[in-house]
């Protein structure tokens, strides 16, 4: 994530780009900067925190300049720290970029760079700043191009010279760029929120594209400079439609980034020809790795059920008796941890006070232990001896979607990983590493049906009380789903492993107490499909969410929601988005403050 703001035109370019990055705040708020060119000079300024930590660096300086480029950042690489914040210069503070995305082979250029170049941050970014100076000969716009067939990864960018006083060049590959127009002046931003108050006509850029914007003249090319028309397009959402892309809350927004934020998850960490991840930050020697005799994984909340869908994953690929602790338990609990022990820490914020408290009690005991963490820098990051960010970017609503589906994504590579260095063999580590990258596809697949689960949602919303069930894979995806109903609906709800049934929950049923039942085409097929007719013959309502083209779902019930399959270690990251949806969807059509509901809050850094 990142949010991107710049301006060519006539007015002054400052208070345009402070208010922009106000409305880009959404996209990252741990450090920000701007570059001007004013009186013929590239001016940057750079503060740790959020805008008006900027705008109060900015505030006794006289800006005249026209031309600039802004930053609010969501560090990626590189720490929160005022020499990491973007605008990033190369050697003589000539060129200024802002960047969004990761450049995957920053470090390999990095390298070939060292001789010449004085690199002053921990960023991918600046990298790609002395990249573009490296392939300066007097046009900005061709030594763009040029770093830009380098560069493998995501960008969305936006790159000044002050040689250049006249234009501006923006890119795009795998992350969102807007062209705002105006009479004499163009905006560029990631999203169309902080040109709405000058333009509502914009012109999208596609991957691949970049654009030299002067004054009055907006060219749009590709890589080999091939020229491509583009329609500029009337919007007419408001600023905060814009700020959620046009969806109406950020958890619905969140959840419609699972296909984008998974691919930001496993970028640069699959390795297809042999089967296997690579997740740098374990920070773990082979003998180390093979010494591992157990293993915890410790979270609260929504990253407590990604973690016991990353059991199964760390039991069957690697073998590893591995049992999932909340945290507020296990730091009480006196734990048996040695050093043959990995202790994993899961956490969207890296804050939790629980998830730290134990995390602290497990090193003192010895064990290694290691963070899968969204928010770079937060604490968690900090006092482990390594991890992996799972880079969902920031995750407003206070019910966790797009972090969840990165941590399932993120547990997996580590139990592919440890899987490949032990017993699992190439042939099924090539399999799961296809399957990991089909998913996108289908999660969009999902998506798509987001109207059909409302239309389930307008039926069943009057109910106060629902049961979830699931086997298998599937009994943490029945967790998470009753969870995110009960967390923004306030509708009771609870989760039980379906063969748990007979033991006590089947006295509860009844025409009043609706039941969501996973029932996807894996081994437990046949032994969930037979409590799902125990529960039909009690007359209790049935959601089903089923394979697609499994007829014989719909025979047990109306209400199917279809998913496409996928092996079966990988069903939680589909299997939660329909569940994802339909708790949306029941809390919307209740009133709901669904993106912050009651008595709940984001971060809970206190016991
Ligand atoms: C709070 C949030 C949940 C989250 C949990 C754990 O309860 O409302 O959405 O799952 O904390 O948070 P963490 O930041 O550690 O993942």
């Amino acid at each position: 994530m990142c949010g991107i703001v710049a301006y060519i035109g006539t007015e002054k370019a400052l208070p345009i780009l402070i208010k922009g990055l106000r409305r880009l705040e959404y996209r990252g708020y741990d450090s920000a900067g701007v570059a001007i060119l004013n009186k013929g000079s590239l001016e940057r300024t750079r503060a740790v925190g959020r805008i008006d930590a900027l705008a109060s660096a900015l505030a006794e300086k006289d800006m005249a300049g026209t031309m600039g480029i802004a930053h609010t950042r969501w560090a990626t690489h590189g720490g929160v720290a005022e020499e990491n914040a973007h605008p990033h210069v190369d050697c003589s503070g000539d060129i200024a970029i802002v960047h969004n995305g990761i450049i995957e082979n920053y470090r390999e250029l990095k390298q070939q760079l060292s001789a010449g170049h004085t690199f002053k941050s921990q960023t991918d970014t600046e990298v790609l700043a002395h990249l573009i100076e490296a392939n300066y000969q007097g046009n900005l716009r061709e030594a763009v191009q040029k770093a830009l067939q380098n560069v493998r990864g995501t960008y969305g960018l936006v790159v000044m010279h002050k040689k250049e006083p006249d234009r501006i060049i923006a890119a795009r590959l795998g992350s969102p760029l807007v062209v705002g127009v105006g009479e004499g002046e163009y905006y560029v931003a990631s999203d169309a929120s902080p040109m709405l108050a000058y333009t509502q006509q914009v012109i999208f850029l596609d991957d691949g594209e970049l654009a030299e914007i002067t004054r009055d003249d907006l060219k749009i090319v590709n890589l080999k400079d091939e020229k491509i028309i583009k329609q500029t397009e009337h919007i007419d959402w408001n600023e905060a439609e814009a700020e959620k892309q046009g969806f109406p809350h950020f958890m619905l927004k969140e959840i419609f980034d699972q296909p984008t934020v998974i691919k930001d998850a496993m970028r640069g960490r699959l390795i297809a020809p042999d089967g296997t991840a690579h997740l740098g930050g374990l920070s773990m020697t082979s003998e180390q790795m093979a010494s591992v005799k157990r293993i915890i994984l410790i979270a609260c909340g929504t990253a407590s059920y990604a973690c016991l869908a990353g059991k199964y994953a760390f039991e069957r690929l690697a073998g590893i008796p591995t049992e999932v602790a909340v945290a507020s338990e296990f730091r009480y609990s006196d734990p048996i941890i040695d050093r043959q022990t990995l202790v994993f820490g899961v956490s969207q914020s890296g804050e939790t006070a629980d998830t730290i408290a134990a995390l602290r009690e497990a090193k003192r005991k010895g064990a290694y232990v290691r963070g899968i963490v969204n928010v770079v820098g937060s604490t968690i990051a900090r006092e482990t001896d390594g991890g992996t960010y799972i880079h969902a970017g920031p995750e407003l609503a206070v019910a966790s979607t797009k972090a969840y589906t990165n941590m399932v994504t993120v547990l997996l590579m580590y139990a592919l990983q440890f899987g490949r260095s032990r017993r699992l063999t190439v042939a099924t580590g090539e399999r799961l590493v296809k399957a990991l990258l089909e998913i996108p596809e289908k999660m969009q697949l999902v998506l798509k049906q987001s109207d059909v689960i409302k239309q389930l949602a307008e039926k069943y919303k009057a109910y106060s009380d629902f049961l979830y069930l699931g086997r298998g894979i599937n009994f943490p995806v029945a967790l998470e789903g009753s969870h995110k109903l009960k967390e923004i609906s306030y509708i009771h709800s609870e989760a039980y492993p379906a063969g748990e049934m007979k033991h006590g929950v089947n006295a509860l049923l009844s025409p009043e107490f609706p039941v969501v039942a996973i029932l996807t085409s894996n081994a437990l097929y046949d032994k969930m499909r037979s409590n799902i007719e125990e529960i039909r013959a009690r007359r209790a309502p049935l959601i089903i969410v089923a394979t697609e083209g499994d007829a014989a779902a719909r025979e047990l019930s109306d209400d199917v929601v279809s998913v496409p399959p996928t092996m079966e270690l990988l069903e939680p990251l589909i299997n939660t988005i329909p569940l994802q949806l339909f708790a949306y969807h029941v809390a919307t059509i209740l009133g709901r403050d669904v993106d912050r509901p009651r008595n709940l809050a984001k971060s809970v850094t206190v016991e």
